[in-house]
């Protein structure tokens, strides 16, 4: 555990290499291992998160590794995964508990899962139920929470679910476990969430069918039991760890910063469409496909920013953004308000307060509610001066990081390990543009 510290900054620029996308890592490992063949992945982001599912498809019986700078995938094809010997560990990785309960759910065998303690905090209830449906049985701690064992159903049933929430995850989770169900599984979500399980699934060769409700609503069926053969996977860059770049090159004065290869997913833009509204200055070049995602670069140059109302519909497109978009409002002229945030409470820490703590910390006029924020931007740099608890999440790690570069006094977090979960090199890569950030606690 290493205290780092984000001095201001002058103008950054340059070119930033951001790692592979943590969303398509994971589901590029878990079709990998439920195709006949061998998929080769390039882009993997070599992540804690997406190892520590590498390192599951390779208990349930698959093959995976990294040979020179491609990893490799040997699957046991639809319903040949085999009970693992061990408990799987998946550290911090929601992403990848979550849609593995689901891919065990539909095998006949036991599987225990646990991870760090944030996992340990986070809500399972919401991929339980559904798999319960299905014929799983699970076994939890108290409040549906990790450590857990998922009794895969001897007989898994095709089910329509309509989903409480609107959660990539819990779609995914059930997309995953009606591979190995016999028969049509129709999840209904209620506002469109990050589509990438069904472009993978799309992109192995399985058919899947999508329908837009007339409410907003979107219907995903799958018919289990198809043949999955491998894949060529190539993997764009992570729109989400994109963000930390941009929003820097946003707020430092005369900053001009590109990204390349950025995953451009509609349902992964609302930061985008948030930043420009706020009057930040982005163009995307070089537009293109990978693996059925939309990429470009994107560019952009430092311009005051004025407060926006987010709109509540815009969250799913932009969830994992908010940390970010935090700092970039807290050095906008008037007020930023974003409303219908209750699933930043259930992150890898609570958001909505480790936001509003560290806002704080930092000299800026900050108001939370239950499920919302207000953010009352300095108009220039903000005073800085906090230290920020990261409390293991890596968004607040590194948006706070972000802040400090455009602050008058630097701006300190006490534990740098949990960035490794998603965007391993974050320092460096931001370095390199001129920002500043070294070893240290603030004083
Ligand atoms: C993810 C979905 C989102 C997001 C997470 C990654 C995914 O979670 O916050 O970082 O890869 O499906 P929810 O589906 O719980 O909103």
């Amino acid at each position: 555990m290493t205290a780092l510290i984000s001095r201001p900054a002058g103008a950054l620029g340059g070119s930033a290499a951001v790692p592979g996308d943590k969303s398509i890592s994971h589901r590029a490992l878990m079709l990998g291992a439920c195709a006949v063949g061998e998929t080769r992945i390039s882009g993997l982001l070599e992540s804690e998160d997406v190892l520590a599912t590498a390192e599951a498809m390779r208990r349930l019986g698959a093959e995976a590794a990294r040979d020179g700078g491609v990893w490799w995938v040997r699957g046991c094809g639809v319903g040949g995964l085999a009970e693992p010997e061990t408990v799987l560990d998946m550290g911090n990785a929601g992403t990848g508990a979550r849609l593995i309960m689901g891919l065990v759910a539909s095998h006949p065998f036991t599987t225990f899962l646990t991870g760090d303690a944030s996992l340990a905090r986070r809500p399972m209830g919401r991929v339980i139920e559904p798999l319960t449906r299905m014929g799983a049985h699970v076994e939890a701690r108290s409040g549906g929470r990790l450590p857990l064992a998922v009794i895969g159903a001897e007989a898994p049933s095709a089910i329509t679910y309509s989903l409480p929430v609107a959660s990539a995850q819990v779609k995914s989770a059930i997309l995953l476990a009606a591979l190995n169900a016999p028969g049509r599984t129709t999840v209904i979500e209620p506002q469109p969430t990050r589509d990438h399980t069904e472009r993978m699934l799309t992109h192995f060769g399985v058919a899947v069918d999508v329908e837009d409700g007339d409410d907003g609503s979107r219907h995903i069926s799958i018919t289990g039991e198809p043949e999955i053969a491998a894949a060529e996977v190539r993997i764009p860059a992570d729109s989400s760890s994109a963000a930390f770049p941009l929003v820097a090159a946003s707020i430092v004065a005369g900053s001009k910063v590109r990204v390349p290869g950025v995953g451009l997913n509609p349902l992964r833009t609302g930061l985008l469409d948030a930043l420009r509204e706020m009057g930040a200055r982005i163009t995307t070049e070089n537009a293109g496909t990978l693996c059925g995602e939309p990429v470009a670069d994107l560019a952009v140059e430092a311009g005051p920013l004025k407060g926006i109302d987010v709109p509540e519909e815009r969250v799913p497109s932009m969830i994992d953004e908010f940390p970010v978009l935090a700092a970039a409002a807290a050095c906008a002229k008037g007020t930023t308000r974003m409303t219908g945030l209750a699933e930043l409470r259930v992150k890898e820490s609570d958001r909505l307060g480790a936001i509003a703590r560290g806002l704080e910390a930092c000299g800026v006029a900050v108001e939370e509610g239950d499920t919302w924020l207000a953010i009352h931007g300095a108009g220039g740099p903000p005073p800085g001066g906090g230290t920020i608890a990261t409390g293991l999440d890596h968004r607040i790690a590194m948006a706070f990081l972000v802040l400090g570069a455009a602050c008058r006094e630097p701006v300190a977090i006490d534990d740098d390990e949990p960035i490794a979960t998603s965007f391993p090199g974050f320092s460096t890569v931001m370095d390199s543009l001129g920002a500043r950030i070294e070893a240290g606690e603030h004083r």
